[in-house]
């Protein structure tokens, strides 16, 4: 034995190898997350601290082994804690992938286990100076690595804004936790209440949002409203509740033509005596004060038939999505469950059942319901443009999600035409002609491949001015919003903007942010970058034409060290005459009056930028060009 060791051969080892492994133990629960996310662990999103928990409670796993593994032979004992690392990782990000809703960074756990690895075997390798220098190189390599490769879009803590750049308009979204509770499952939905928002959970809980006053950030409080959803009777009747199908809460919409106004929620309901599901509309009144002002929940709608559990029930497939026509009735999709003539009745293109259809309601009174539409498969979003025509999205099988005109009366040909296919198939079966929609009414629009559609608004408010009349999209799948220009009913062009979670609701705000419900319980708030925030920001307007793009060219000069550099010195570029003629350098002085007002400083220049106003930007965006030479 030549070398100290720091577990002694005795039982359980002395007090150097726990204390090694207490403080090593420490950095691998917290270094990884700050190099990777620069915040500390407990900081990030429950869903990203799960992870780091599973991290954690593998690498003292992997302590235990070291251990019981003393007794080798230094090089064994090594080489078996490198292996065993190999193997508790990959096992622990194996159970990770087992649950949807838990982040799992691949090189999070690869950058993990090389850093416990390293540490690990000192305990028991003779080789101390040398592992400890490897282990430092290994450290220092993995740090470089995680600080280059620090991805924004993972970045989103709580709060802190990312900024993207749409067609037409920069963005900032903020992410907003923890204001709602765990959200235990999908679905729900989000309306606008005066200046604020309620939000509905997939299992009914519901809640009041408000902006803070820098409209920055969100508060949230609880309602206490009754669950329209009863979820312990219905899990009574199914002996392994952990294979109950969803019950959930679809949307909710406000009738304020009421005092006190009306709140309407859509969700699934189960029929405990006869064993089978309907989608229900239920109903109750708040008062100002934002409490219930009745007790109880009136039924206003319950579908038709109620659906058996087999042979074809499909709990994802409900719709449920709420709309108010120009006129002031109201609409309700409702999905097919999963009804579509394959293993099953086919409802769609039947008129004497509700599934499959949107549905109107003629009036409060009457509550009778009428269909508006058919053939729909599962419509997932309603919205009413400032034209008063009816935009409707909805999930196809694979491939052929749907976004539609509505008119009433129209059969939009579901399950027979569809641009969709079976899953991992090639065709649809029941499809009458492949080609088209036939006698049926056109998508205006449809995602090959699918996007996962959840809902939809119209852009109308006063913070993305241009963007006005566009069609807002959610996606679960792709995590995103689909920017969709829209003339008239047809569409000119759709924008993926990443968002990074499953959007499942989405409203504009009074003040014009787009804020997002999504399926982790989140809020996102999208809205302008905050004018002065930061160099980078106030720059970000300029990045569009001086910045070189994913193809390589940028329609202005290069910037980087314009600062104090000659005026029109990028030799690369071909200036206007106004500009070759101009000499000198740029000064921070002559920055300033060039960027409140490029054409009156430089008069004919090829730079089309309106100019900003506000002096204290400027120096923002000077300070800028300053720190990038
Ligand atoms: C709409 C596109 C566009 C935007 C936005 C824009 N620029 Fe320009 N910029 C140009 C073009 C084009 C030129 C070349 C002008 C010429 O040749 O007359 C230019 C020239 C310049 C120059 C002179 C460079 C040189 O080499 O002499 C500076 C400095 C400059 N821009 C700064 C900015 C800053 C700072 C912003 C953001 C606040 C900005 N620009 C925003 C298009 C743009």
């Amino acid at each position: 034995m030549n070398g100290p060791r720091a577990f002694g051969r005795g039982v359980p080892g002395n007090l150097a190898g726990w204390v090694w492994f207490a403080v090593s133990g420490a950095f691998v629960v917290v270094g990884p997350s700050l190099l990777r996310y620069g915040a500390l662990p407990w900081r990030l999103p429950m869903r990203d601290v799960l992870q780091m928990i599973v991290m954690g409670a593998s690498y003292f796993a992997l302590a235990a082994y070291v251990v019981s593994v003393r007794h080798e032979r230094p090089r064994w004992a090594t080489v078996r804690v490198i292996v065993a690392t190999t193997v508790l990782f990959v096992c622990a990000y194996g159970a990770l992938t087992l649950f949807d809703n838990f982040a799992r960074s691949r090189e999070l756990f690869a950058i993990t286990a090389l850093i416990a690895a390293a540490l690990a075997v000192q305990p028991v390798s003779i080789h101390r100076v040398r592992t400890v220098a490897i282990g430092a190189i290994v450290l220092g390599v993995v740090a470089v690595a995680a600080v280059i490769s620090r991805n924004p879009r993972e970045m989103l803590l709580a709060n802190e804004p990312v900024q993207w750049q749409s067609g037409l308009a920069s963005l900032e979204l903020r992410y907003q936790s923890g204001l709602t509770g765990p959200v235990e499952g999908d679905g729900g939905g989000i309306a606008t209440w005066g200046d604020g928002f309620l939000v509905i959970t997939g299992r009914g809980a519901l809640y009041h949002v408000e902006w803070d006053s820098t409209r920055t950030s969100l508060r949230s409080t609880r309602l206490p409203v009754p669950l329209p959803v009863d979820r312990a009777g219905y899990l009574a009747d199914w002996p392994d509740p952990d294979k109950a199908l969803r019950l959930r809460v679809t949307d909710l919409t406000i009738d304020t033509s009421s005092n006190p106004v009306r709140l309407y929620v859509s969700h699934q309901y189960w029929n405990h005596d006869r064993k089978c599901f309907t989608l229900r509309v239920s109903s109750t009144l708040l008062d100002q004060q934002r409490s219930p002002a009745g007790s109880s929940w009136t039924t206003e709608f319950e579908s038709h038939p109620c659906l058996p559990v087999v042979p074809a029930f499909d709990d994802i497939e409900t719709g449920g999505r709420f709309a108010w026509t120009a006129d002031g009735k109201l609409l309700l999709s409702i999905g097919d469950h999963g009804f579509n003539g394959i293993r099953s009745p086919q409802y769609p293109q039947d008129t004497t059942v509700d599934y499959g259809k949107v549905l109107q309601r003629e009036s409060p009174a009457s509550r009778r319901w009428t269909i508006f539409t058919l053939g729909n498969r599962n419509p997932q979003g309603l919205v009413v443009d400032h034209e008063g025509r009816i935009w409707e999205t909805e999930h196809g099988p694979q491939g052929g999600d749907e976004l539609n005109v509505l008119v009433r009366g129209d059969n939009y040909g579901w399950p027979v035409a569809t641009y969709g296919t079976e899953y991992g198939g090639t065709f649809w079966p029941l499809t009458l002609q492949a080609r088209d929609h036939g006698s049926f009414t056109e998508p205006a629009f449809a995602f090959v491949p699918s996007i996962g559609v959840s809902s939809l608004i119209e852009v109308q408010g006063p913070m993305f001015p241009e963007w006005r009349g566009d069609l807002l999209v959610s996606s679960l799948r792709t995590r995103s919003l689909w920017r969709v220009r829209k003339r008239g009913d047809h569409v000119l062009y759709v924008e993926p903007i990443p968002i990074g979670r499953r959007v499942r609701d989405l409203v504009e705000s009074t003040d014009g942010h787009v804020v997002l419900w999504t399926d982790d319980g989140d809020l996102v708030t999208v809205g302008r970058p905050q004018r002065n925030s930061s160099p980078e920001v106030a720059f970000g307007q300029c990045k569009p034409c001086h910045v070189p793009s994913i193809q390589g060219t940028a329609m202005g000069p290069y910037l980087r060290a314009a600062f104090e550099r000659r005026v029109a010195g990028d030799r690369t570029y071909d200036y206007s005459a106004a500009m070759r003629s101009l000499g000198g350098s740029w000064t921070a002085r002559r920055l300033d009056a060039f960027l409140q007002d490029p054409e009156r400083y430089v008069p004919g220049t090829k730079m089309k930028f309106g100019g900003i106003a506000d002096p204290e930007e400027r120096a923002k965006v000077i300070e800028y060009l300053r720190s990038h030479r």
